[in-house]
């Protein structure tokens, strides 16, 4: 296995359409999980989708940490789709802080469907269908966008909530300092 290089928002291949993986049992195919596997856990992300590491073919990986599911939902461990398909159970969407590693240090607040269905093959090959709400279903959504050319910022309806992590970290702490001296 190998880490793989990271493509930024600017990279062509990011703004692509990903094609269908024909053979979802080739082994060129599983080395390419395997490596994507690596690579997200070595920059810390919770998900990753093939054309970030230059191949433009429709593969995501992702896991929901613990902490981030809801009350009575069953832990996400770490899971590959191979030919994603999303369909969206609820018109109700949400809005919610995103990153994501083809935008280093930055973060934004993003509107999202709160209830979908995806169904996609594994590693092995076998047919994955679950359905999902919330933050698991935002972050399959946005896993999903990278294989049709869509980067989080293009779904967000008010970019003044788009910056860099650092910057807005320290104006919520000023905020926060700011509403206790009014107390
Ligand atoms: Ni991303």
């Amino acid at each position: 296995m190998s880490i793989l290089k990271i493509a930024k928002m600017g990279h062509p291949i990011l703004s692509q359409k990903a094609k269908l993986v024909e053979d979802v049992q080739h082994q060129a195919i599983k080395k390419l999980v395997l490596d994507m596997i690596e690579t997200m856990i070595d920059s810390s992300g919770i998900g990753l989708a093939a054309p970030q590491v230059y191949q433009s073919v429709r593969i995501i990986i992702f896991k929901v940490p613990l902490e981030r599911m809801g009350k009575g939902e069953e832990n996400i461990e770490l899971t590959t789709l191979i030919n994603p398909v999303i369909e969206i159970l609820s018109a109700e969407k949400e809005e919610g802080i995103e990153g994501c590693l083809s935008l280093p240090g930055m973060i934004g607040m993003v509107p999202r469907n709160k209830h979908i269905r995806y169904s996609g093959f594994s590693i092995d090959g076998v047919m994955i269908e679950r359905e999902a709400h919330n933050y698991h279903a935002r972050v399959v959504q946005h896993e999903c966008d990278h294989l049709d050319g869509m980067l989080y910022p293009s779904r967000m309806e008010d970019l003044k909530s788009f910056g860099y992590v650092d910057e807005i970290q320290k104006s919520e702490i000023n905020l926060h300092l700011k509403v206790e001296e009014n107390d």
